[in-house]
């Protein structure tokens, strides 16, 4: 059986008032459903602050990008190895706006994967489709694709200590969540995709959902059976609507 995992990207917002404003808002709700796994992933300037707030809390804490080196002549970067110092389990990878925003191509989410296990740290590999693939029906070329492209420089074993995000970029901020059947669909082509080659792996691997995520449409996602939990953007700065993600994954 597969924990539900309630994942929150806050992207780039937040304040040292406002970490603590919403962690302390979210530690009761979190507690309150044990058999949810709960995590957030602040900027990394709240980490420190972060992690002394969660100190006495179940809520696992998340980086949003992680170099591909652990250390060296990379000005501006943040690495794995140093998120180990933070209490960081979790570290997104492949997000569709480092793919865009940042220009990092499979072979870059590919070595940045790779780094983040090195470290220990547990990568949550971000993928998805844009509208014109989605409505070209390239959503499984795509995803597959995305998937290969890790699987072929680490090995398929390494998805047995990874979480993978489906994130539709057309339902990324835009309010158009993918109904639970579209989603549902993408989730077992990837379970399907993965038992090709390890079908342990592939029924164990918590598969997230990503897209517009909130309190009124979490628990017709979770409800589908390849559908693991969700990855969310905005809702994760409400600290009701938070809860309510993360009571509907109870
Ligand atoms: P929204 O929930 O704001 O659509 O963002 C989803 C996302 O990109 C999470 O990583």
């Amino acid at each position: 059986m597969r924990q539900t995992l309630v994942m929150g990207n806050w992207k780039l917002n937040g304040s040292k008032a406002m970490v603590s404003e919403l962690i302390g808002a979210l530690k009761a709700p979190a507690a309150a459903h044990p058999t949810v796994s709960v995590a957030i992933c602040p900027p990394v300037l709240f980490l420190d602050q972060a992690q002394q707030l969660l100190a006495d809390s179940a809520i696992a804490l998340g980086a949003q990008d992680a170099d591909l080196h652990s250390s060296g002549a990379f000005t501006g970067e943040n690495s794995a190895v140093m998120y180990q110092e933070f209490g960081v389990r979790y570290v997104l990878v492949g997000h569709s706006e480092r793919r865009t925003l940042h220009q990092e191509d499979d072979a870059t989410v590919a070595a940045k994967f790779a780094a983040i296990q090195a470290a220990n740290l547990v990568p949550v590999l971000c993928i998805g489709e844009t509208l014109a693939q989605f409505e070209a029906n390239e959503t499984q070329a795509v995803v597959e694709r995305q998937l290969a492209a890790v699987i072929e420089s680490n090995g398929i074993n390494a998805l047995a200590k990874a979480v993978i995000a489906y994130e539709p970029v057309w339902a990324i901020g835009t309010g158009k969540t993918a109904t639970p059947e579209i989603a549902q669909t993408v989730h077992s082509q990837i379970r399907q995709f993965l038992a090709k080659q390890d079908a342990d792996i592939a029924a164990k691997v918590q598969i997230l959902y990503g897209g517009s995520v909130n309190g009124a449409s979490a628990a017709g996602l979770f409800a589908m059976a390849d559908i693991d939990g969700a990855l969310v953007g905005g809702a994760a700065l409400k600290a009701d609507e938070f809860a309510a993600i993360i009571s509907a994954g109870a």
